[in-house]
Parts: C-alpha cells; sequence; structure tokens
C-alpha cells in the first residue's frame, strides 16, 4: 500500500519536493475555497484576492450561476468530441460570441483550452490565409509559453531562456511604452506613438518585408509587459499598415477581454480599429480552461478541415460556464461597476502619487478599468532606474515589498513585467467597500516602506 500524504502540511512538502520547480510556486499555500473575492486558505485565513487568478476569475470565485451550469453540464454530457458531434453549450456559446464582437465580421469561432493554444491558432490561420510567413510582435508583449507562442512572447527571456530554437519567422518593435523607447517617463503620448511607429516602419523595409509578413499580435494593454494601454492613435496606425501592406491585425484580448477594461473588449474603445482576427481566453470561462479564436468566414474558409481541433476543444463544461458567464454579464451592470471601481482606486493611486509621504516611490500610475499598474522608482537595476525628482532616497525592490506585505495584511497581488510594477486585477464584480479596504491596506504598506527605506 503507497503512502498517502496525511494532513495539508505533508500535502505542502509533498508538492514542494515533486512538483516542477520551473512552475514558479510563490506561496506555499492550499487555496481551500473562494466566494467572490475572498479566498480561504486551508489553515482558515481569508485573504481579499485582487489576482483573480491571473484575470481569469473575472465574475469571482464560484459565482453561483456559472457553477450551477457547470455543474448541470457535468451531469448531462462532459465530452463531446468535436470531430465526432458537438456539444449544445459549444453551439450556445457561439451564438452569445457572435453578439459581442467588437466587429461583426469576427464571424468564424474556433475554440481551443489555454490562451496559449488559441494563439498558436492564430499563427496558423494568418500564415494560411495569407501565404506569408512573417509575424511582428511587440517589446514586452506576452502571448504564451508553447513554442510557437513563446516565440512571440517578449516579456522576460525566462520563457524560452535555454531551451533551443523557438518558432522562427517573428520580429520585434518598440510598443509606445517609454521604457521600451529608452526615453523620458515624461515623454508625451504623441512623441511616443511617433517613435513607435517609425520603428515598425523600419522593422517593415529593413527586417522583414510587408510580401513576407503575415500578422501584426498586438495587445491593446500590454499585460505581462507593465500593464499599458495603447493609445489610440498607435491602434489607428498600425491598422493603417496593416491595411496598406494587406496584413493581418491580431488583437490578443486574452487578459484584457471580457470587460476587464470597461467595454467588453478593449478594442472597442477605438471603434475605427476593428481586428482581423480576435484571441481571447481567461475571462471567458471564469476558471473553466477555455479559449479562442474569432476570424472572417472568408479567413477562417483558407484552413482545410482537420487543420485545427483538438481532443478537448470546445470542453462542454467549460462551454456551460462560459455561457454562464454570458448571461451574467447580460443580467447584471458588470461594466458599470468596472468603471465605478477602477475611478476609485485610481483616485487613490493618484493621492498616493502626490502625497509627501510616498510620491518619491511612485513612477506610474496607468491602465484601463480594472486592469491598473502602479510602477515604482527603482535604484537597484539599471534598466529600470528612473531620475526621481525627490531628494529622497529610493529604497531597493519597492514593488515585491508592498506585495509582501499587503499579503500579510490579507490582500493577494501580483507584479508584472521586469520593471517594478504593481497590479491590479480584482474580479469585475469587487465592491466600492472592498477596494476600500484594499487601497487602505496598500496605504500602510507603501508608508511603511517608505519609512524603512
Ligand atoms: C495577453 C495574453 N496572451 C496569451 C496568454 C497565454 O494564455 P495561457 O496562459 O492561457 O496560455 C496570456 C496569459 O497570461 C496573456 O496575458
Amino acid at each position: 500500500m503507497p503512502s498517502v500524504a496525511k494532513d495539508d502540511a505533508a500535502l505542502i512538502a509533498l508538492g514542494l519536493e515533486h512538483m516542477a520547480s520551473g512552475m514558479g510556486r510563490k506561496w506555499d499555500i492550499i487555496m481551500e475555497s473562494g466566494e467572490g473575492l475572498v479566498v480561504t486558505l486551508s489553515d482558515g485565513t481569508k485573504k481579499l484576492d485582487f489576482t483573480a487568478g491571473i484575470g481569469v476569475t473575472n465574475l469571482g470565485h464560484c459565482h453561483p450561476k456559472i457553477t450551477a451550469a457547470a455543474t448541470k453540464q457535468v451531469s448531462t454530457i462532459v465530452h463531446a468530441q468535436g470531430a465526432i458531434g458537438m456539444s449544445r453549450p459549444y453551439l450556445q456559446l457561439v451564438d452569445r460570441l457572435l453578439n459581442c464582437m467588437p466587429t461583426p465580421n469576427l464571424n468564424s469561432f474556433f475554440l481551443w483550452n489555454s490562451g496559449s493554444e488559441a494563439i498558436e491558432a492564430a499563427i496558423k490561420v494568418t500564415r494560411r490565409a495569407t501565404g506569408k510567413n512573417n509575424i511582428i510582435v511587440f517589446q514586452g508583449s506576452y502571448h504564451g509559453r508553447t513554442y510557437g507562442a513563446s516565440a512571440l512572447t517578449k516579456s522576460k527571456t525566462i520563457y524560452s531562456e535555454g531551451v533551443g530554437s523557438v518558432m522562427p519567422g517573428v520580429y520585434t518593435t518598440a510598443f509606445p511604452y517609454w521604457h521600451a523607447l529608452g526615453v523620458s517617463s515624461e515623454t508625451s503620448e504623441e512623441e511616443l506613438v511617433r517613435l513607435a511607429v517609425y520603428q515598425l516602419e523600419l522593422l517593415l523595409k529593413q527586417q522583414t518585408a510587408p510580401t513576407d509578413t503575415a500578422a501584426i499580435f498586438l495587445e491593446p494593454v500590454l499585460g505581462e509587459g507593465g500593464y499599458i494601454q495603447a493609445p489610440a492613435a498607435f491602434l489607428r496606425a498600425v491598422r493603417a499598415i496593416c491595411d496598406k501592406h494587406n496584413i493581418l491585425l491580431v488583437i490578443d484580448e486574452v487578459q484584457s477581454g471580457f470587460g476587464r477594461t470597461g467595454k467588453f473588449f478593449n478594442i472597442e474603445k477605438t471603434p475605427d480599429v476593428k481586428p482581423d482576427v480576435l484571441v481571447f481566453a481567461k475571462g471567458l470561462a471564469n476558471g473553466f480552461p477555455l479559449s479562442g479564436i474569432a476570424t472572417s468566414k472568408e479567413i477562417m474558409a483558407t484552413m482545410p478541415p482537420g487543420s485545427l481541433g483538438g481532443t478537448y476543444a470546445g470542453n462542454a463544461v467549460s462551454c456551460a460556464a462560459a455561457v454562464a458567464v454570458q448571461d451574467v454579464f447580460a443580467e447584471e451592470d458588470i461594466l458599470g461597476n468596472v468603471n465605478a471601481r477602477s475611478a476609485q482606486l485610481f483616485t487613490a493611486l493618484h493621492a498616493f502619487a502626490s502625497s509627501p509621504k510616498t510620491s518619491h516611490l511612485i513612477a506610474d500610475v496607468r491602465g484601463a478599468g480594472l486592469m491598473v499598474g502602479l510602477e515604482f522608482n527603482d535604484s537597484s537595476d539599471s534598466i529600470c532606474a528612473l531620475s526621481s525628482k525627490s531628494d529622497k532616497p529610493i529604497p531597493k525592490n519597492i514593488h515585491t515589498r508592498v506585495q509582501a506585505k499587503c499579503y500579510e495584511q490579507g490582500l493577494m497581488l501580483l507584479t508584472t513585467s521586469i520593471y517594478p510594477v504593481i497590479r491590479f486585477i480584482p474580479a469585475l464584480i469587487v465592491t466600492e467597500e472592498q477596494m476600500a479596504t484594499a487601497t487602505s491596506i496598500l496605504k500602510k504598506a507603501l508608508e511603511e516602506v517608505a519609512l524603512e527605506g
């Protein structure tokens, strides 16, 4: 009889010993249960979750309507494999998605399991539809960790370091972000756009000819690259370049989609910029594995039968959960709450950025909706270093110290990017009171770090 770990301490020890260290485990904890924004750990401690499982549980943990839909589907049919037959929730989901696409041209869908897989599908489709090979992405972008998707990922070297060649044919240009362009944080948005568009045009003249370039993949809000909203003028310029050169524009809304930034999809904020392909995942099924791409019927028709698929693609339980997500959006004013709580969060962060106690710590407050980044001044790394206007000494590793202090006080937060950035991605149903609790925990943590130096 093999031995079985008897208690949580033994289970955690077993996990530490036998789980892949490459997963980058942060906390030695078991998340026992979740309800809305509150997570209970196995020792009974409760935490306010401002991570939403990296922007996934957008409607909160175990939303009752989503749980009910998934539970019902589990006892109806779990696996209706797409090559054999369809599940009803799959078809119902396509019906719902047709009504929420940013443009009616996005009317043909392929569902998969993860964001990375959906990116793989978008690579295949854009290459096949254009008959061209090369792909352009932006410095700081994150599109996933499979070999194709990690070739498109430029946020950190760790995703492809030491593992040999990733997919060839990928070219990188600057995102309109001051760090990426090596300019001052006070550079105007207009100038950032001008510089980034110039770099893109240069790339198309010096490295990848338009006749060889299939697609530009773009996160409208750079996620793992630091939570930076792409300016509308930049999105328009990229769209115009794509139109001029017959290049497809792939908008990756894996993290920014499903209400996260106050519109259903972030790209709706620039209604004249229409994606040729939209990639989505995360909030789609509120925690059940499901992702997808949407494109036009003409583009999708270039894929021969059998070229897209996968054993678990579009799982019936995940689709049932995703249908329930759509229904919750139709029944409740989720976007209204995102915009109100976003304003509350920005007001608090701007107050910290101008307070005499903490202003010297903060380099930037930015983002959209409930996808908000707080970048710190940091003297410990030359690429992150900023010329702070304050005479006060800048403490080291502010972001990880603030994150740890908040955790001790009951607030779960994530960092992002190679820069010292904390990101705020609570579930979109966060209440005014929960937001006030989170910002007061954060204020205390910032003031402590400022005092400790
Ligand atoms: C913008 C973006 N694209 C793609 C992915 C990859 O998704 P997944 O982790 O589900 O493979 C992510 C994940 O964080 C993401 O933020």
